[in-house]
């Protein structure tokens, strides 16, 4: 199979497209003949070796992906060849650059047919960190305000829908080219973060969503109201930590099983989220895409068509 991968840790041009292996369904996996796989903001990370060591090189990036089930393994019985299914990579696991995977099926879901496997490989991990922070870890009630930093991310414009499908007042920060956008998924107010220091402007936040990391993380801290809450994603594996005793710091945990696929799913179709606005590449122009990613300023996602 064709699939895109690193042979050694560096910049961009470190990315090769070539052959590889075919993967086999081992004992509860299937291979999932990939159609598109998107880019996330770690992927970049890890082919620096910024976010740990790898185990063994070729290594495949990737960690999302859509596409349909061309063989099932030993045990499996809930998913047979020519479903089509979207899923999130093992937490660990990456490979989704790739023509082919096998994954452990208990952690993949079908992909509904009105949903396109372009878009459901755009939402599926920023979708599941977007649930597993909104949902499970800030627990976001009816009639609370959010301040979500990086609206115009692939996982924020996740974040921003589904907090107003709660009910929740959304604040939200972004380029000034980004605010048309954010308006129409639904963004109550928006802050040109070039122009206005938001600590000046925003007050009494009962939650935070970060999603830039840096300095940004740690001012968010100044918005929050007594007693509120701020989760983090992009800061590592550890929250930051606040300055002032009245508010708690949280790091996502963002596991990977069926579920939260489904709750993906029935976001989408249920109309209460769109997907987010999606540039596409070919596999062999993972270069090019990484470039783009790294920027860290563009709009939505960045998808591999694959076939
Ligand atoms: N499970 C996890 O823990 C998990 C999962 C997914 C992602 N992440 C991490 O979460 C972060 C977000 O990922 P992502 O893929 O959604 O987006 P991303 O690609 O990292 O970020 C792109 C967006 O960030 C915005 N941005 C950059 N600097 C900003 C600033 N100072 N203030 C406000 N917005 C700013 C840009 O908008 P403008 O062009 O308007 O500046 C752009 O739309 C990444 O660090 C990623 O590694 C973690």
């Amino acid at each position: 199979m064709k699939a895109a991968f690193i042979e050694r840790h560096g910049g961009p041009d470190v990315l090769k497209y070539g052959d590889m292996p075919d993967p086999v369904a081992g004992p509860g996996q299937i291979v999932v003949d990939i159609t598109a796989a998107s880019v996330n903001g770690a992927d970049w990370k890890v082919r620096e070796g910024k976010s740990g060591q790898l185990a063994h090189f070729p290594y495949i990036l990737g960690r999302d992906f859509s596409g349909t089930v061309s063989a099932v393994g030993a045990g499996v019985t809930d998913l047979r060849v020519g479903d089509d299914v979207f899923a999130v990579c093992d937490t660990g696991r990456e490979g989704a650059y790739a023509e082919k995977i096998a994954i452990k099926s208990a952690i993949v879901a079908k992909k509904p047919a009105s949903l396109s496997h372009v878009d459901a490989a755009a939402l599926a991990l920023a979708g599941l960190t977007a649930i597993c922070t909104v949902e499970d870890t800030l627990k976001l009630k009816k009639g609370e305000t959010i301040l979500i930093q990086g609206g115009a991310g692939g996982v924020a414009a996740f974040a921003i829908q589904l907090a107003k499908h709660l009910g929740a007042h959304v604040i939200t920060t972004a380029s000034a080219a980004n605010h048309d956008y954010l308006r129409g998924i639904g963004a109550d107010e928006i802050i040109d973060y070039n122009k206005v220091d938001f600590t000046t402007i925003v007050k009494n936040c009962d939650a935070v969503f970060d999603t830039v990391g840096g300095d940004v993380a740690q001012r968010s801290f100044a918005v929050l109201k007594p007693g509120g809450r701020a989760a983090f994603i992009a800061s590592g594996p550890q929250a930051p930590k606040p300055e002032r005793s009245d508010v708690v710091a949280l790091r996502p945990s963002v596991g990977r099983d069926r579920p939260h696929l489904e709750r993906i799913v029935e976001l989408v179709t249920s109309g209460a989220v769109r997907p987010p606005e999606v540039t596409r590449y070919k596999l062999s122009d993972a270069v090019a895409a990484h470039e783009v990613s790294q920027s860290r300023h563009f709009r939505g996602k960045l998808v591999f068509v694959v076939r």
